[in-house]
């Protein structure tokens, strides 16, 4: 599903080279849940913004769902986007002046679906996310819990094989955060959508079964729930 490669992402400051990524790799199979972990600044947003071709990596290869994603042109990329991926974020990134249904309908507009599959698609995923009768509403109107929930049908509009969150529950109390972690969960589980979501909380990693520990740009830790448990430094050298 997703294949990264030796991948670095170097920013250069006036102080010198900074790697916000340094030559890492990563094989995620199909229906996995992996959860990615680490300190602040360790580079977990960027190794998602990569893998959502939101940015290119400064070097190696990253290949999602058989799309290698270097090379591609920007109009190509914004394709990939919109069709292969679905985004989560932590502070829900909807538009402020469009409905609930208009924010859920972006992506299914920007390609030009009929108006039938549009309303068809909202509706259907505004009962999947336990929103029904909230379409006409402003986000603005919504609790963080609803909002996160619009944002996760939005996501699903274009019916992605592959969610990325970066801290989804990151602004929601234990309840919605509950909530959002259950959703993504039955995502990953009935649908095999694959998800990798960033999260600094140990009890929301819990509903993954991988865990990737970043540290200074680099994964120094790899462990498939109840399997086996790889350091990866160790794996090189082995
Ligand atoms: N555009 C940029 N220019 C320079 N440095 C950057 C840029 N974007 C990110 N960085 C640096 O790259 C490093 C990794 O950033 P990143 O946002 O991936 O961290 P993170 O693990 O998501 O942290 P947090 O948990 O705080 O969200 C940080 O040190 C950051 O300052
Ligand atoms: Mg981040």
């Amino acid at each position: 599903m997703i294949k990264v490669s030796n991948v670095s992402k170097v920013y250069s400051l006036e102080s010198g080279d900074f790697y916000a990524l340094k030559d890492n790799n990563i094989h995620i199979k199909k229906g996995e849940f992996v959860a990615i972990m680490g300190p602040s600044g360790s580079g977990k947003s960027t190794l998602l913004q990569l893998l959502g071709g939101l940015d290119l990596p400064s070097t190696g290869n990253i290949v999602v769902d058989d799309v290698q994603l270097n090379g591609l042109s920007e109009k190509e990329l914004t394709q990939f986007r919109r069709t292969k991926v679905g985004f989560v974020f932590q502070n829900y990134q909807l538009l402020p002046m469009m409905t609930v249904g208009e924010n859920i309908a972006l992506s299914l507009s920007a390609n030009n679906a009929s108006k039938e599959k549009i309303k068809s698609t909202v509706s259907q995923l505004l009962s999947d996310v336990k929103l029904e009768g909230k379409e006409s509403q402003f986000p603005s109107q919504l609790s963080g819990g609803q909002q996160q929930r619009v944002a996760i049908a939005r996501a699903l509009a274009m019916k992605p094989k592959l969610i990325l969150a970066d801290e989804p529950t990151g602004n929601l109390d234990q309840i919605n955060g509950e909530g959002i972690l259950n959703l993504l969960s039955k995502l990953n589980q009935e649908d095999q959508i694959t998800i990798v979501m960033v999260t600094h909380d140990l009890q929301a990693a819990q509903v993954a079964n991988r865990i990737i520990t970043v540290r200074d740009g680099l994964i120094i830790e790899d462990g498939v729930k109840g399997g086996h448990h790889n350091e990866t430094m160790a794996n090189r050298m082995a």
